[in-house]
Formats: structure tokens, sequence, C-alpha cells
């Protein structure tokens, strides 16, 4: 291996015009040029390619940071209902002022928070989800500000589903937002999986070292049209095991079943549509 190497060395620097193609420095030097060359038309190839493909991985790659920064406003704003949950049920409190404008607040600095990134309501899609956030609130005032009662039915995932439609309504058929989880922990069958998140969740997301919440992208078709489909995961934390965790089939507070459900175990998916 040596001898070769400082043979091949010395023959590219000085090589003699009539030497025999057979000794083996010269085979070096003929797959080397060869590889050389495969490797040129490889660049310039994949250059084309590249240029080519630019177009639509731009497109794609503009879409994942539009569905991105959404999922998070309305992942930010649903955190604002679950880190308030004692306080919205507190029965001995009437005003619980949490109104649109608070909570739209509070949901672009939990974005800010979560995303390290600051958020400019600018664009259409923004504009209607943080509308969305402030109607859903703006329609439940007279449920969570009444006082004497405690549970108020006012949880995350009701809120989130609310806030989706809204959304959804808001962007006439450009755009879909839906929470969803893996099939076996599905409480209200609104919220079902349909095929293609299904498909990623149970093969994808629960796969053994998929990166934690890592979300998956593509340009694919919805109900027949051209579609880009973005879903992000989400994992149990302790305050989600009090209604999904262990035992399994016992009642929660909401008096639905729980799921037995552990910390950290993918507990559901944001799902987004552009179309
Ligand atoms: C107070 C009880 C309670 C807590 C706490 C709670 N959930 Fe839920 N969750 C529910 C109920 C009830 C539903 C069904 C809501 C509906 O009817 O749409 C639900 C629905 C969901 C859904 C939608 C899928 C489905 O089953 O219909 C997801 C995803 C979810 N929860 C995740 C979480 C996560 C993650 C947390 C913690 C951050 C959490 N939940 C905390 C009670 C709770």
């Amino acid at each position: 291996m040596h001898a070769c190497v400082a043979a091949k060395a010395e023959l590219t620097t000085s090589l003699p015009p009539n030497a025999k193609r057979e000794s083996m420095p010269f085979f070096f030097i003929d797959t080397t040029i060869l590889k050389m060359n495969k490797f040129i038309r490889y660049v310039s190839l994949s250059g084309i390619v590249l240029l080519l493909a630019l177009p639509a991985v731009a497109i794609a790659d503009t879409q994942a940071n539009i569905a991105s920064e959404l999922t998070s406003i309305f992942r930010a704003a649903r955190l604002v209902v679950s880190s308030n949950q004692s306080h919205i049920n507190d029965a001995l409190i009437g005003d619980k002022g949490m109104s649109a404008d608070v909570v739209a607040q509070k949901t672009i600095i939990n974005f800010e928070i979560a995303t390290a990134k600051t958020l400019k309501i600018d664009t259409t899609a923004k504009k209607a989800m943080i509308r969305a956030v402030k109607d859903v609130m703006d329609e439940n005032q007279l449920l969570i500000n009444e006082a004497g009662i405690g549970l108020k039915g006012f949880l995350p995932a009701i809120f989130a589903r609310q806030v989706a439609t809204k959304f959804t309504a808001l962007m006439q058929g450009k755009m879909k937002i839906k929470l969803t989880a893996p099939k076996r922990l599905i409480r209200n069958r609104a919220n079902r999986p349909d095929r293609w998140e299904a498909n990623i969740i149970e093969s994808l997301f629960k796969k053994v070292g998929y990166e934690q919440g890592k979300a998956f992208f593509e340009q694919t078709q919805y109900k027949g049209k051209d579609a880009f489909r973005f879903i992000l995961p989400e994992y149990y934390d302790k305050s989600c095991l009090d209604c999904h965790g262990k035992p399994r089939g016992a009642r929660d507070i909401t008096g639905g079943k729980k799921e037995g459900g552990e910390l950290g175990q993918l507990g559901g998916a944001i799902s987004l549509i552009i179309y």
C-alpha cells in the first residue's frame, strides 16, 4: 500500500512517455483520471439537476417555514389555555382576565419563547390564525367567566379544535389545520388521523431513534389535489397524564377514559395542509 502510493506520487510528477500500461502505477493513474472525469461529470450533472430542482425545493422550503410558523402559533395559543387550566376551572373567580386580546398577546409571547424568534403577524394566514384565537376566546367568555362552576370543559384540545375549525374556515380552502393523534389514542372521532397522517405517525414518528419534535413534510395530494402537507409530533408531559395517563380506562376529571399514556410518549400531532 505504502509503496504504491509512493510510486503513484512519483509517476504523476515524472511520467515516462512510453510507459507500459500494465504496470501497477499506471492502473492507478488511469482509474484516478477516470474517477476524476466521472466526478466532474457528476458535479456538472448534479449542478444542472440542482438548478432545475431549485424552484421546487425553494417552494417546499418556504411552505415548510410557513407551516412551521403557523403550527407553532397554534401550539403557543393552546399553551395559554393549558397553563391557565386551573385558573379557568376556579369556581371562586368570575372574570378570568382572559380576553381575546390578552390571549393573543400571550400567544405571541409563548411563540417567541418557544422558537426564540420574533413573530410578525404580516400574512393572511398568520392574521387568520390570530383572528381564530381571538374569535374562540370571545365566544367562550361567558363560559370561562362563570363563577360557581369548576370544570367548564374548556380544555386545550377543545380550544385547539375550535381554533382549527375557525382558521380553516377563514382560509377559505387554501389551508387546513388540525389536531390529531395516534389512532389508538383518539377520543374524539373528529380528530381521527387520515391515512397520510396515520402513516407518518405510525411508520415515522413512532420509529425508534426518530428525532424528537422533528416535523415531517412533503408535496403530495389531498383529496385529489396537489397539496403541501406538514405534520408536527407532540409528546405527553406531566400535565397531560392527569387525563391521558394511567391507569388505562380509568376516568379522568372530564369523565373520559384515560389512555394509559406515559411521560414523553407520542401523544398527538398538529397537521397542516396548504393547497
Ligand atoms: C383535563 C383533562 C385533559 C388534559 C390535562 C389534557 N387533555 Fe388532551 N384531551 C382531553 C379530552 C377530553 C380530549 C377530547 C377533546 C375533544 O372532545 O375534542 C382530549 C384530546 C386530545 C387530543 C386530540 C386527539 C383526541 O384524542 O381526540 C390530543 C392530541 C391531546 N388531547 C393531547 C394532550 C396533550 C399533549 C396534553 C398535555 C399537554 C393534554 N392532551 C392534556 C383531556 C385532557
